[in-house]
Formats: C-alpha cells, structure tokens, sequence
C-alpha cells in the first residue's frame, strides 16, 4: 500500500518524460550538482563582502588635481607614477594634464608608463614609443604627424585637467645648443605647403622650441 504512490510517480515521471525513473533522478542529481558547483564559484556572501571591500579600496577618490603652474621638464620627470603619492602627469605641447585617473595606461607597467612624467607630443604625433621621440620636440614633423598630435590634444584637453606649463629655458646667447626656430619654422612652413591645416601650423610653431618668444 505504502509503495503505491512511489510507483505512480514511477508511472507519471515515464509518461512525462519519456525517461525511466532512474534517469530522470539521475539527471536530476546531476543538475543540482553543476548549480552547486557553479554557484560556489561565485562565491559566498561573505566572499562577496570581502570582494566589493577590496574594489573599494582600488576605487578610493583621487585627490583633486593640483595646478602646478609653470615647471621645468626636469621638475615634471618626479610625476612618472613613481612615488604613488604624487599625481601622474604628462605633458602635450608643453601643456601638463593631469593622468592619474588612467593610472592604468600611464602607472608603473602600464602600456604608456613611458610617456608618464614627460613631454610626449613628439613620440604621439609619430605614433612611435622610441626613447628619441619621448620629447616634446616638434621639428620636422609632416602634417599628418602634426594632425595626429591635435587630435590627441584635443582628446586631452576634454579628458583630463590641466594642471601647468613647461618651462621653456631662455635662450641666453648665441652659444647655446637650443635649435634654432627658424630651422622649426622652415619645417613648419613645409608642412604648411603640403596643405597642413592653419591651425595645425600655427599650433606647431605657437608651441615648438619656444625659443622665439624667449629670445625677444
Ligand atoms: C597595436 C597598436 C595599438 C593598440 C591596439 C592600442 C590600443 C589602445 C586602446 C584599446 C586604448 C584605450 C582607449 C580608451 O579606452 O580610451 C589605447 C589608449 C591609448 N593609446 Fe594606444 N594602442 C596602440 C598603439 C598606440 C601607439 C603607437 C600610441 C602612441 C605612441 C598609443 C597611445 C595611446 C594613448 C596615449 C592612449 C591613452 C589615451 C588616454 O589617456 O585616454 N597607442 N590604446
């Protein structure tokens, strides 16, 4: 008597499912099996709680960018990401942004951690990661090397904040190794010619060695 409704449920679980008892309690074991499994896997809540704390951590809020004003190249080397406590900056066209929201592409190890604390405009116009390009120097570079660099200025400007200016080293006499401006006007000229954007010109020979401006 006892047995009768085990042998219905025998009875109904063929009928319903085309499969025999043991089958079905099979695939359903199996099934329960593989939700435990999977479910471990995304951990208990407690786990979870550890998890979310840690991604707190990673996320604190960066301290608000400081303006630094006017620095020299040298001064800028010191926020390469190196000393955590200091913002990372980089600088385009002379003009420093601050990086450290993407600590990842320009923070130790990250992708462009070469460009980090420096003057890139050279290296980013040419699309190169050579240590002679890792500069800010703009001579002889074609026009589309030239747009390249806008659009990349242009992606700073509304990305990050600016934060100061390179100093440019006055050009005291004659004796000094600083490239000559007329050689970067001539360059910028050429570009010019080629059918360069004004702006793009302008830009360039607005922010090359800056010797121009110094020497007067
Ligand atoms: C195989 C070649 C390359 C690939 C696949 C690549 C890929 C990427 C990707 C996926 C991003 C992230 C974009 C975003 O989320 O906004 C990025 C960002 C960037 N890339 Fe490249 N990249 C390449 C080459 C280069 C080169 C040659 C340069 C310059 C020399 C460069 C400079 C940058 C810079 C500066 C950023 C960060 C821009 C920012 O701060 O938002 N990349 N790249």
């Amino acid at each position: 008597m006892a047995l009768q409704p085990w042998e219905t449920l025998k009875e109904s679980i063929t009928v319903y499912t085309g499969l025999s008892p043991t089958t079905f309690l099979t695939v359903v074991a199996l099934g329960l099996a593989i939700y435990c499994v999977v479910s471990g896997m995304f951990g208990s809540s407690s786990n979870h709680h550890q998890r979310s704390r840690d991604f707190e951590e990673e996320m604190q809020p960066l301290p608000p960018p400081v303006q630094l004003g006017e620095i020299s190249e040298e001064e800028l080397k010191a926020y390469d990401g190196s000393d955590p406590k200091k913002p990372l900056l980089m600088a385009i066209k002379g003009q420093i942004y601050d990086v450290s929201q993407s600590r990842m592409f320009y923070g130790p190890g990250g992708p462009y951690a070469l460009f980090a604390g420096k003057d890139a405009s050279r290296a980013l116009a040419k699309m190169s990661f050579e240590d002679k390009d890792l500069n800010g120097d703009l001579s002889g570079l074609g026009v589309f090397e030239l747009e390249a660099l806008q659009d990349w200025e242009y992606k700073f400007m509304s990305k990050y904040v600016k934060v100061g200016t390179i100093k440019t080293v006055p050009v005291t006499d004659g004796s000094t190794t600083a490239e000559p401006a007329s050689t970067t006007e001539g360059d910028v000229a050429k570009s010019a010619e080629d059918g360069s954007s004004d702006s793009a010109a302008a830009e360039a020979k607005e922010s090359t060695t800056g010797g121009e401006a110094d020497k007067e």
